[in-house]
């Protein structure tokens, strides 16, 4: 049994897989992993970098589904035309009004990806005519909505709110029996972040990477501390759900009083310089259980997508 979705026959993809265009994890040899396993590899490019860009894009020649994702709070009109000048198959935009990007991408024939974080988000992603909705549960590692909704009731509403647009599930999803449970509640397909942040070709530190595999979920934790902390220019509404980190126990539930006092964030900095807390958080899902190893994103892509033909054919009556 192969997977067929409206999400894998619109890239003509095998498996309805898609890399989340994690900044710092998901570039060129990432994604290009991912295209060859017969998912839809995105990159993250994050504010859309052009040297950056310029040096993960030469990693996707001769791979076909390819995309790539902006921080649409971070990004500009310029950086999206500088990436469609590559021709991708898709632009993902994420955390903010897709507006002022919408028409210019769908204008190049290019497919438009919207990832919400809400209702409000998922209906505005249909307003301005997204191919492709990414609904993304508060599981999810890295950022999402502060306030946001668990994957297993968000992703239906979504689902019913968008139709006929197709939707991929995003949050908690690090195995073929997520995969499964996206398409039940009536997703086309997964979108991944955390699962492939702990492969061989991800751009992830090996420490951070490790620091993955050893993980648990109780151990993440939605929070604003470190993105404060490191000054980072993120809209309030967005929190990122991270592993423990010795300056979220300081400040955990203090947002407002360390905004407030740069006495403190200078002391982060400074201890990030002199090498006592680590550059980065470690953005990580609840997913991070079911990750042990550190395998190629190809064998992974399709390992996700036996575990899921073999979950849902768990229920097929007997012939
Ligand atoms: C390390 C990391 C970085 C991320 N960076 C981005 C990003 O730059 N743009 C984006 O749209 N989503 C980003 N995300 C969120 C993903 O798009 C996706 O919603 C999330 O990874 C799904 O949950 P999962 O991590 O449980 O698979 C990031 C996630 C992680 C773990």
């Amino acid at each position: 049994m192969t997977l067929s979705t409206a999400f894998t026959e619109m890239f003509g993809v095998r498996h309805p897989i898609a890399l989340a265009p994690m900044g710092g994890s998901a570039g060129g040899a990432l994604a290009a992993a991912v295209c060859r396993g017969g998912g839809l590899g995105l990159l993250g490019a994050g504010d859309g970098d052009r040297e950056w860009l310029e040096r993960q894009l030469p990693l996707l020649d001769g791979e076909d589904a390819w995309g790539i994702g902006f921080l649409t709070w971070a990004t500009d009109v310029a950086a999206v035309e500088r990436a469609l000048e590559h021709r991708p198959r898709a632009v993902m935009l994420s955390f903010g009004d897709p507006a002022p990007y919408a028409d210019r991408v769908r204008a190049a024939g290019v497919a438009l990806i919207v990832q919400a974080t809400d209702i409000e988000e998922a209906r505005r992603a249909v307003d301005v005519g997204a191919d492709v909705i990414v609904a993304q549960g508060t599981e999810s590692g890295g950022h999402g909505a502060g306030r946001g909704r668990s994957t297993l009731p968000f992703v239906p509403v979504v689902a019913d709110l968008a139709a006929p647009v197709p939707v991929l599930a995003a949050g908690g999803i690090a195995d073929g029996r997520g995969v499964a449970a996206a398409l039940v509640l009536g997703a086309a397909g997964a979108l991944v972040g955390t699962r492939f942040q702990a492969t061989a070709e991800s751009l992830a530190d090996l420490s951070v990477r490790r620091r993955i595999v050893e993980g648990t979920g109780a151990e993440t934790e939605r929070n604003r501390v470190l993105d404060i902390a490191r000054g980072s220019a993120w809209p309030a509404k967005y929190s990122a759900r991270t592993l423990g980190h010795p300056y979220l126990d300081r400040w955990r539930g203090r947002e407002a009083e360390l905004a407030a006092d740069p006495e403190a964030r200078r002391a982060y900095r400074e201890s990030v310089a002199e090498g006592e807390l680590p550059a980065l958080p470690v953005w990580a899902g609840e997913a991070v259980d079911l990750i042990d190893d550190l395998p190629s994103a190809a064998d992974l892509v399709g390992a996700m997508a036996a575990g899921a033909e073999e979950a849902l054919a768990r229920f097929a009556p007997p012939p």
